[in-house]
Order: structure tokens, then sequence, then C-alpha cells
């Protein structure tokens, strides 16, 4: 069968390759898809930028007809962004079954406010806090709770719409940026939330409701392993923010007990919301975690895998991911087994000198496949296109995180010397990575 995968990331690049690896998957179209895709085995880009009758169509609008001219048999959407516009709404109206919640369940993304309130409402253990459209009220709340405290934009804001406020200066300032058109409309609510002491984590779940499940009991959410992102640009969890400088899968520093916790307080009660409120939601949850001496709490829900946690997540599956997707349309989710790997998962990403500021585009970048396969390593490309103009296959970044480099050991060691090794084969102008991801210490934490 021909499937679809949506987006342009190394998530979206990673969903493809697993996608490609079943038997019953004959062609992946990528739409857009990158450089990765580009020459990934079964996998064919489409962008509707390079089709006269796609271009002047928004994503939403395009991806349903590329759908539909290609006849897929289902589609997987990577990004937020399009789930919140409604694109799996507009898929299953065409008729083709989409991995992916619709609108209503994508705005517990796109809204701080409402997944709070959706958390509050069901008893999902989680910071407490309290929303605000009035500036003078907020900052009168500020001022009364006092720092550390965290101020967040309740709409979609590119990773720039939360700010932990050490000091009660930076929190009123925090309230007068966000709110004072920073992140645009974004900043329009805010969220003020107790400041959370512990570790953090990921975990990514396959969720299966929709009316017809909710009332036969069939509604199912299942956990992967868990897993951790690492934000920060440098080793030892320093400098600025980035879209994830590398992850890991699963994470030895977390006990069963915690993970009973997580079930118990915060996955069981989540789907239960799902189900209350009569969601369509047949997609992927991704759960950012604080592990704090009471407990995980949640800091907020993401309606999509995360990246890079999926480069380091979906290798180790053990399953058909085109079956997953499946019994997650289908409503058979509660009968899916989800097998796993042993062992460990690591996957350092490789950025543009510059990033996350500004950082020079079109590098062409080399590898050493003999040290690359030496390592039985994986590259999941996040910013690199084809390089239209060379004559032999060649890839050149596009974007700021260009790749991931993903390896498996029984050990966590093993794993981690293996990823390293296959970076070491991968060369551009500029590029920087981390030399710690997975080590003690690396973890953000507060
Ligand atoms: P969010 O987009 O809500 O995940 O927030 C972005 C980052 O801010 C998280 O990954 C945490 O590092 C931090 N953060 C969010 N909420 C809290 C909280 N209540 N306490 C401490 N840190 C937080
Ligand atoms: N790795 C964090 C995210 O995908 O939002």
């Amino acid at each position: 069968m021909k499937v679809l995968v949506a987006g342009s990331g190394g998530r979206e690049h990673t969903i493809s390759w697993r996608l490609a690896q079943s038997a019953k998957v004959t062609e992946v179209i990528c739409v857009p898809g990158n450089g990765g895709t580009e020459y990934e085995a079964k996998c064919r880009n489409v962008n509707p930028k390079d089709d006269p009758a796609l271009e002047n169509l928004s994503f939403v609008e395009a991806v349903t007809k590329i759908a539909q001219n290609e006849k897929v048999e289902f589609a997987v959407i990577g990004p937020e962004d399009p789930l919140a516009e409604g694109i799996a709404d507009s898929l299953w109206n065409a008729g083709i079954p989409t991995v992916g919640p619709k609108a209503k369940g994508a705005a517990l993304e796109a809204s701080k406010d409402l997944s709070k309130v959706f958390m509050q409402k069901y008893g999902v253990a989680c910071a407490d806090s309290q929303t605000f459209t009035d500036k003078a009220e907020a900052l009168a709340y500020v001022q009364k709770k006092g720092a550390p405290i965290v101020i967040k934009a309740d709409g979609l804001a590119a990773g720039k719409g939360v700010v932990v406020a050490k000091t009660l200066e930076e929190a009123l300032k925090a309230v007068e940026d966000l709110m004072g058109g920073q992140v645009g409309s974004a900043g329009d609510k805010l969220v003020i939330e107790e400041y959370l002491q512990g570790v953090e984590i990921s975990v990514l779940a396959a969720v299966s409701v929709t009316e017809e499940s909710a009332a036969n009991g069939k509604a199912c959410i299942k956990a992967f392993l868990p897993a951790r992102d690492h934000k920060r640009l440098m080793d030892g969890a320093q400098g600025p923010n980035t879209g994830g400088m590398g992850a890991v899968c699963p994470l030895s520093d977390v006990t069963a007990e915690t993970m009973a916790a997580f079930d118990k307080d915060i996955l069981q009660p989540t789907l239960k919301g799902l189900v209350a409120e009569k969601m369509d939601y047949r997609g992927f949850i991704f759960f950012g975690l604080m592990i704090t001496k009471n407990g995980p709490k949640a800091l907020e829900y993401n309606v999509r895998l995360g990246d890079p946690e999926t480069q380091a997540v979906l290798p180790m599956m053990d399953f058909d991911f085109a079956d997953l997707c499946q019994a997650i349309m289908n409503g058979t989710l509660n009968e899916f087994e989800m097998k796993w790997k042993s062992g460990f998962q690591v996957a350092p990403v490789a950025v543009s000198g510059g990033y996350p500021a500004s950082y020079p585009k079109g590098k062409v970048i080399t590898y050493d496949d003999a040290k690359i396969s030496a390592a039985g390593a994986k590259v999941f490309i996040a910013g690199a296109i084809k390089d239209r103009r060379a004559a032999t296959p060649t890839q050149i970044t596009s974007g700021g995180r260009v790749l991931a480099c993903s390896a498996h050991g029984d050990t966590f060691d093993e794993a981690w010397k293996k990823a390293y090794e296959a970076l070491e084969g991968v060369k551009f102008e500029g590029m920087f990575y981390r030399k710690d991801i997975g080590l003690p210490g690396a973890a953000e934490s507060n």
C-alpha cells in the first residue's frame, strides 16, 4: 500500500523510514519531505511548491489533494501546526484515514490554557496555575506569588512562549513582553504556573479514541518507552534553548515506580478526559513531564511525536509501524502488542554553526559511509535538502538542526559510543554538536 507522511523535519524522515520498513508499504509519499526522504528507500518527495496546480493552496489543502491524487491508504501527520488547522478533519472528510488528531484534539497543544483546564478537570497531575487576559491582574498575581514562577503564552509561539523566571523582575518583564506583542496574539492570554523542581523526560504515546471506541470500551492510550530530549545548546545543559540537541531512549534514571505513577496520575486521566470530551483523537500524544519529588507532573501536551525524541524512540520499536498506525485508526489499539528492542538508542543532533541565532545554509554534507555503517547508525535528516545543481546525490544544509545520528547498543555506553563514532563520519562546514547527550549532568533539571 501507498501511504503519505506530512512534514519536512527529522521526525518525518524517521516516520517515513519506519513506514518504508513495513513489507506492506510499497511507497511513502513525503509532503514535502526533505533531503533525507529524498534518498530513502521506497520514499518519494512531493513538494506542492513545485506543482503549479498546488502551489497556491494552503498546506492542508495541498496535502489533501495529493493524498487523493496518489490514492494513499492513509496519512500520518508530523507537525502540530497543520493539525491545529484541521488537516486531519480535511483528510478524513476526503476519505483518507489519518494518524493525527482532528482540530478539537489538536487544541490541547495549540492553547496552553485549554490544556491546563483539561488537565485540572480530569485530575491529571500538573503544576498549579491561573490564566489571565488582563495585564494588570497578571502583574498583580506575579507580585503576590513571587519568584521562581513560570509565565506561558497561551498560543503556539514556536518555542518562544515560555519564560521560567528565577526573579520577580524577570517574571514581571515576561508578562510585559509576552502580553506586549513579542509573540503576537499567542500572548494575549497567559498561563502563570507554579515552578516545578525536578528532571524532565518525554513520554510519547499512541492514542485511539473515537465516539464509537469510547462507547464500546475500546478507547485506548499506550505509552512508548520513556525518552529525553536535550534542549540547551551546550554540554552540561548550558547555553540557549534550541529545538533539541539530541535524544536518548529508554532512560535508566526513570524507575518502574515513576512510570507506574505516570500511568495512574497522568496517562489514564488523560484518556478519561479524551473520552469524556468526545474527542476523535487517533494519533500520537507527547507528554512533557517533570519528575518531581512528589512524582511525575505533566508540563505540557503536544499532539504529535517529539522531535528529536522520535529519532531515538522509533528505532527501538520491534513491531511494524504501519500496523500500529492502522490499529490507531481502526480502533484496535487495545489489542495491539507493542514489543520493544532491549538496549538503548542514542541520537545526538548536529546543527549549523551559529544556531539557534542566524546560521549559513547551503553547506555540502559529506559522509564516511564505512564509519557510519560500522557503527550500525542511521542518519535522520532534519534541515537539509537535495542539491539540485550537483551531478551526484548530494545534500546541502537548509536549517539550523541539520541531522541526527541514531545508534543502538545493548548497553547505553555502547549505543553512545556508536552514535558518536558515526557522527565523526559526517561533515559539513560549521557543524556543531553536543558531546554529552545522555550522560550524567546533560539532562535539563532545576
Ligand atoms: P513547555 O512548552 O510548557 O514544555 O515549557 C518549556 C520548558 O519550560 C519546559 O521544557 C521546561 O523546561 C520549562 N517549564 C515549563 N513549565 C515549567 C514549570 N511549571 N516549572 C519549571 N519549569 C517549567
Ligand atoms: N522535543 C520537544 C518537542 O518535540 O516539542
